[in-house]
């Protein structure tokens, strides 16, 4: 257990005779989900309980992530998909790990100023709704892959979870209705997606109602039979298209005949003796993860407390050099250098934390690069099998609902993930990033992800399984969630409640979740010169496990359950199930 301020009260404590250990008294959140065999964390029950019943029927963690991939596009469709795109991080069992990039592609059509008019502005909302603003979906190719090359179980076994839901409808709890609420205006503007997803009386499904997706069900039920090609090549792809063209888009056939998943090797790095693997380029998240833990590693976390304005303070100097170079030098790896093993050298992180003043906050503006000219949806799920084969999945259709299309009788909806390119250099987009040329819009690219599907080994055997959705502040929700369990000895339910801070560069705020800090806190950070930003919302929806304990206190007693799971309190419907 690290040496830190919780350890060091309790054991003066314990010399008072106050035997109640201090771990408990402060533990806010409800304990870890258990299991022996297998653990399924998703942001919807019924997608968990879809994955749990894969891996007692003998499916493989990855047999598992592509049934709860399905289940999801059907029961969270806000996030859940085959109209958009995702990735998958996979470490098996033999420790070996691989990566599937199955986000979306811009169409061959697409252009760099595609979103500007002809002053050269942004036009507002081109990038985010209708037609113009779709990538060309991977999830239904990504899904196969994975499928193949490392499931045991039948496309069809997989997908049947999935088509039920959508042909017998699922009833709407308290969390399921709000999303649907939170967009309904936003539906209502798409006939096919409103004859879905809102009623005939045009309002919003309610708890305890029924939602039917007869559309899905019958596109499900094309792929399941006849494998992504129905999707690709056939009468989906068709449908799209001819919906694109009517309604403003670029789409063409070859953009879905083209599609290719592709599989990459996942950026790794130790953070203090902890192995992290996580999302390469096109994604931002593990790289920039791991530079921001590179940068940590100099500092005693542990023993300056959770929360504390000195611990604050280093995590946010270290998010706003990472995020410079998040937002600056990164994109598609097949059209840009990125400067991988530059960002993940330690001796980088050791410049970086050079620059850093011990008692001021840094500027961001002085950290523009020379030349420089992403509420939303997405979700994470967090998979482990009896073998230890371990899978983390994020996909999205970036906003919530995508950019609210369907294409007539698909049942199908579509991304709006073109809005992660930058449209224009210094523009923010719908997440207030501030991006530069490596992340422009060319044919066939893939806009930069924040996406960070992470999984962390100690010892050679599986530790940690981790991501959020949360656009540009899912580098930073996963990036605590690792720090609260390895600095901090939070349980992973309380590593992943806890308040979260955020910081991206530009706009140069630092983020703070309600309740996050103390005022005494807030007010020694504004004293170092931060710009406190004390949100009235929470963000992210992370879904983690934790091996062998549910702590790392309870790991190295050797006492705990084998696997802990923990879906986070801002997921109204979703789930931690083990076996
Ligand atoms: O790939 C990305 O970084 C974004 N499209 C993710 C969007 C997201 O997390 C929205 N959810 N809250």
């Amino acid at each position: 257990m690290p040496l830190n301020r919780r350890t060091l009260i309790a054991a003066s404590l314990s010399i008072t005779f106050i035997l109640a250990p201090l771990t408990s008294v402060f533990a806010a959140s409800p304990a870890p989900a258990k299991g022996e065999h297998g653990m399924v964390v998703t942001a919807q029950h019924l997608a968990s309980e879809v994955g749990i019943e894969v891996l007692k029927k003998g499916g493989n963690a990855v047999d598992a992530a592509v049934a709860v991939g399905y289940a999801l596009a059907v029961v969270y469709p806000n996030a859940g998909n085959i109209g958009g795109g995702g990735f998958m991080t996979i470490r098996f069992k033999d420790g070996k790990s691989t990566f599937l990039d199955f986000r979306e592609r811009a169409p061959l059509a697409a252009t760099k100023t595609m979103y500007l008019d002809k002053d050269g502005n942004p036009v507002k909302g081109a990038s985010l709704d209708g037609y113009l603003a779709v990538g060309v979906p991977g999830s239904v190719a990504g899904f196969e892959m994975a499928r193949e090359k490392y499931g045991k179980l039948s496309r069809q076994d997989l997908m049947a979870p999935a088509i039920g839901y959508a042909k017998d409808g699922f009833i709407l709890n308290q969390g399921d209705a709000a999303s649907f609420a939170s967009s309904a205006d936003r539906l209502a503007k798409d006939p096919a997606a409103a004859a879905i997803f809102l009623k005939p009386d045009g309002k919003p499904y309610g708890i305890g109602e029924r939602l039917v997706q007869s559309d899905l069900a019958a596109s499900l039920a094309a792929i399941s039979e006849k494998g992504p090609d129905a999707f690709y090549k056939g009468a989906i792809a068709d449908a799209i298209v001819k919906a694109s063209g009517a309604k403003g888009g670029i789409l063409v056939k070859p953009d879905f005949e083209q599609y290719a998943v592709r599989e990459l090797k996942p950026v790794t790095c130790l953070y203090r003796g902890y192995e992290i693997t996580s999302s390469p380029p096109p994604s931002s998240g593990g790289v920039i993860i791991c530079e921001i833990l590179n940068v940590l590693e100099g500092y005693p976390l542990s023993y300056l407390g959770a929360g504390s304005a000195e611990t604050v303070h280093v995590m946010v100097e270290a998010m706003r050099y990472a995020y410079v170079d998040r937002n600056s030098a990164l994109g598609d790896p097949d059209f840009v250098d990125n400067p991988v093993s530059k960002l993940l050298d330690k001796a980088y992180a050791k410049d970086i934390r050079d620059k850093i003043d011990p008692f001021r906050a840094g500027v961001s503006q002085d950290l523009m690069p020379k030349g420089f000219g992403e509420s939303k949806e997405t979700t994470h799920y967090s998979i482990i099998d009896n073998d230890g084969n371990a899978v983390a999945v994020t996909y999205t259709l970036n906003g919530s609902f995508g950019a609210g299309v369907v294409a007539d009788g698909t049942g199908i909806l579509l991304n709006n993930e073109m809005d992660d390119f930058t449209q224009k250099p210094g523009v923010p987009n719908l997440y207030g990033l501030v991006q530069g040329e490596a992340n422009a819009i060319q044919p066939k690219k893939t806009p930069l992800s924040s996406m960070s599907p992470t999984v962390v080994a100690k010892d050679g055997k599986p530790f940690m399984v981790i991501g959020s959705p949360g656009g540009s502040r899912i580098i930073t929700i996963t990036l605590e969630a690792i720090v609260n369990v390895i600095d901090h000895d939070m349980n992973i339910q309380e590593a992943i409640d806890a308040p979260r801070i955020h910081h991206q560069w530009l706009p140069d705020k630092l983020y703070v979740e309600p309740f996050g800090l103390s005022p005494d806190t807030e007010k020694l950070l504004a004293g170092m010169g931060y710009h406190l930003d004390l949100a009235d919302q929470t963000w992210g929806q992370a879904a983690g496990i934790l091996v062998g304990g549910k702590s790392l206190a309870e790991i190295e007693k050797g006492g705990g359950a084998r696997y802990n799971g923990a879906i986070d309190s801002r997921a109204a419907s979703g789930e931690a199930l083990g076996y």
